[in-house]
């Protein structure tokens, strides 16, 4: 693709973003961009991040002149493609799907919770080392106390997908954080023996399984307070609902992690009906990038009602 259109002030066009190879001839690439890019997000595919729209009006509030771009890298080039971002004065990266795992062996100093999580979704560039961070976990944590005023270590849990990479962050983190009770479900049941035993290794925590058969949720959702769900279901109209049909009650709170462009998920909507509390996807973005934002960013707190405001007018498309 082509040079991104750089509009008068802050950011491109939406749907916009750098290749590999731009990134790789940066400084010609990006030598008329004002302010110049100091962030980025990387992913494959990216143009969907709604990132900048998030973290663009932050910097524009906190009076800095950088703005955040998103860059498509192929798998096999995270190592290169933060030396490229070393190398041209960015402050950070966020990364996004399918390179958490891989950003994990591209740092020079790799935080505890990161290793921890298994993940790295965001990079802090800090004289000229490359620190690698997860801010989904603890941006996990501040979004069910905002979404639902309840801290993680007094409710009991239900993760839906543990098997996955952002299942097992929650389940991690939510144990680290002082959950007591986590009840784990995962389409292929074989991936939750090795989560148990990590996460009885991490604490007293009560870790117990389920599966996914519609009478064995509807039986196990009346011992649980928050829902989370971590499948990828859901991020397709067609997808089948996760849970079966009424089951859900108003004492709930339902978090899913998906968030759907075109409307709210099936499990979002079963929540509504049921009068339950519940949260998207978009309040996890909300609340991993304002951590990720100050690791970049030190001493300045991030200003979270105009990243909120962004996405909120990313959103509805404005
Ligand atoms: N809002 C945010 O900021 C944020 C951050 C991270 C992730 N997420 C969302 O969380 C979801 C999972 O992401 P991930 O990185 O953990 O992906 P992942 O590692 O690929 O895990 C996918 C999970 O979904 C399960 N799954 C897929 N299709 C299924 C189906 N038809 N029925 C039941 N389970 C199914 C998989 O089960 P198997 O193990 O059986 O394959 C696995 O547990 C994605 O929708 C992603 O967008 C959101």
């Amino acid at each position: 693709m082509g040079r991104p259109e750089c509009l008068p002030r802050f950011f491109f066009s939406v749907a916009s973003f750098f290749s590999y190879d731009q990134l790789c001839e940066w400084a010609d690439v990006a030598s008329t961009l004002t302010p110049p890019a100091r962030l980025a997000v990387i992913g494959d595919p990216i143009g969907h991040s709604k990132s900048p729209q998030m973290h663009n009006p932050a910097l524009q509030a906190c009076g800095l002149e950088a703005q955040y771009v998103r860059v498509q890298v192929p798998v096999g080039q995270v190592k290169e493609a933060f030396g490229q971002f070393q190398k041209n004065g960015f402050l950070g990266v966020n990364i996004t799907i399918p390179h958490k795992f891989e950003a994990l062996e591209a740092v020079d100093f790799l935080d505890p919770l990161a290793r921890q999580l298994g993940a790295v979704n965001t990079l802090a560039i800090r004289d000229g080392k490359l620190h690698g961070f997860n801010t989904d976990g603890p941006g996990f944590l501040r979004s069910v106390k905002e979404a639902f005023g309840a801290e993680v270590k007094d409710l009991r849990l239900l993760i839906l997908g543990a098997g996955g990479g952002a299942g097992r962050a929650v389940a991690v983190q939510s144990v680290l954080a002082g959950c007591q009770h986590l009840l784990l479900a995962n389409r292929t049941e074989s991936k939750l023996a090795p989560l148990v035993q990590e996460l009885a290794s991490l604490g007293s925590a009560q870790v117990q399984t389920c599966s996914l058969a519609p009478a064995d949720l509807a039986q196990q959702l009346a011992k649980v307070d928050l829902i989370v769900n971590a499948t990828s279901v859901g991020m397709k109209a067609e997808d089948a609902p996760l849970l079966p049909a009424g089951c859900l009650e108003a004492r709930h709170f339902v978090y899913d992690m998906v968030y759907r462009a075109s409307g709210p998920t099936e499990l979002i909507q079963a929540a509504e009906a049921a009068g339950a509390g519940h949260a998207d996807g978009m309040c996890l973005l909300l609340h991993q990038g304002a951590i990720s934002f100050e690791h970049w960013v030190p001493g300045h707190t991030a200003p979270l009602e105009a990243m909120r405001a962004g996405l909120a007018a990313a959103n509805a498309g404005v």
